[in-house]
């Protein structure tokens, strides 16, 4: 049997991952090796010269064909990280980005005494399970029309410890009584825009979570429509948006009698939420 040290299996897999286009080759193959070895990146470099068993090599090599093909690093490890929660991600729920975080965070500034929050389009549970997590017990209800979401969503909310509950549902459809808040970062990309995704997007997360029709549009509008049945007298609701449809949303809501309206950017400058009142 071959021993091979963990710098051969970093350069190893750092060749293959660059041969195949792979943006960020070396810390990619870090990190995976570092994942199966159970040890953070840095520990990894501290032991370069250290032997990998046969059993960690073959799960390596499995984990790094899987990036070769562009799937992203997310699913191969099963789990992310966002806003400090373990959150664990499967082919059925997008993988939440740390653009999302923004909003958790305006949220729970904003609103540190909200009662009653609304998440529709919950997926892995991230928005509902750091708001649960960064309110005081505030009662969340969070649905999404993927049943394989709800079940991962609501994994991870047992795994944080946070208490939500969740509902299959289209937009409102099953869902009863008043919030106080209703939060969501509904699918939002246009049909052309999809075809010019990344790979790893295009390919791996799931199509139902991103497309939307009406040029992304469709959510917001049958959300602005009903959700004045769902908000109590001071309700708001917070959306992530698209960099491009934050005039189109700001029209929709003032057309469908919503008056206080505010964008917020992202840190690149890009329009990135809205609350409407
Ligand atoms: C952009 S993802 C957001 C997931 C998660 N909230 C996050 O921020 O990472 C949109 C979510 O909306 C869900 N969705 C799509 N159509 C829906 C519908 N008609 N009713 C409720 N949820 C829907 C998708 O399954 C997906 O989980």
């Amino acid at each position: 049997m071959k021993n091979r040290k963990n710098s051969e299996i970093i350069n190893w897999a750092a060749d293959l991952l660059s041969s195949k286009d792979i943006e960020n080759p070396r810390f990619d193959s870090e990190y995976i090796i570092s994942h199966v070895l159970g040890m953070s990146r840095l520990e990894l470099n501290l032991h370069q010269e250290d032997n990998v068993t046969e059993n960690n090599f073959a799960l390596i090599q499995s984990m790094v064909s899987r990036r070769g093909k562009h799937e992203p690093l997310q699913y191969i490890l099963s789990e992310t990280e966002f806003y400090g929660c373990k959150i664990k991600v499967t082919e059925n729920v997008l993988i939440p980005r740390p653009e999302t975080e923004l909003l958790v965070e305006k949220i729970i500034i904003e609103n540190p005494c909200v009662k009653t929050i609304l998440e529709i389009g919950t997926g892995s549970g991230a928005i509902a399970i750091a708001l649960a997590k960064g309110l005081k017990s505030p009662e969340i209800t969070a649905t999404d029309i993927s049943e394989d979401a709800i079940k991962v969503a609501e994994i991870n909310a047992l795994e944080n410890n946070a208490d939500i509950i969740f509902i299959v549902s289209d937009i409102f459809e099953n869902v009863k009584g008043k919030f106080d808040l209703i939060v969501s970062n509904p699918p939002y990309i246009s049909d052309d825009e999809y075809k010019k995704l990344a790979r790893e997007i295009r390919e791996f997360e799931p199509r139902d979570a991103l497309l939307a029709k009406d040029n992304g549009l469709y959510f917001y509008k049958k959300i602005l429509e009903k959700a004045k049945e769902y908000l109590t007298d001071k309700g708001k609701i917070y959306f992530e948006i698209s960099y491009n449809l934050a005039g189109k949303i700001k029209k929709f809501a003032n057309d469908n009698g919503y008056k206080k309206i505010e964008v917020f950017k992202d840190l690149n400058g890009f329009d990135r939420m809205m609350r409407i009142e």
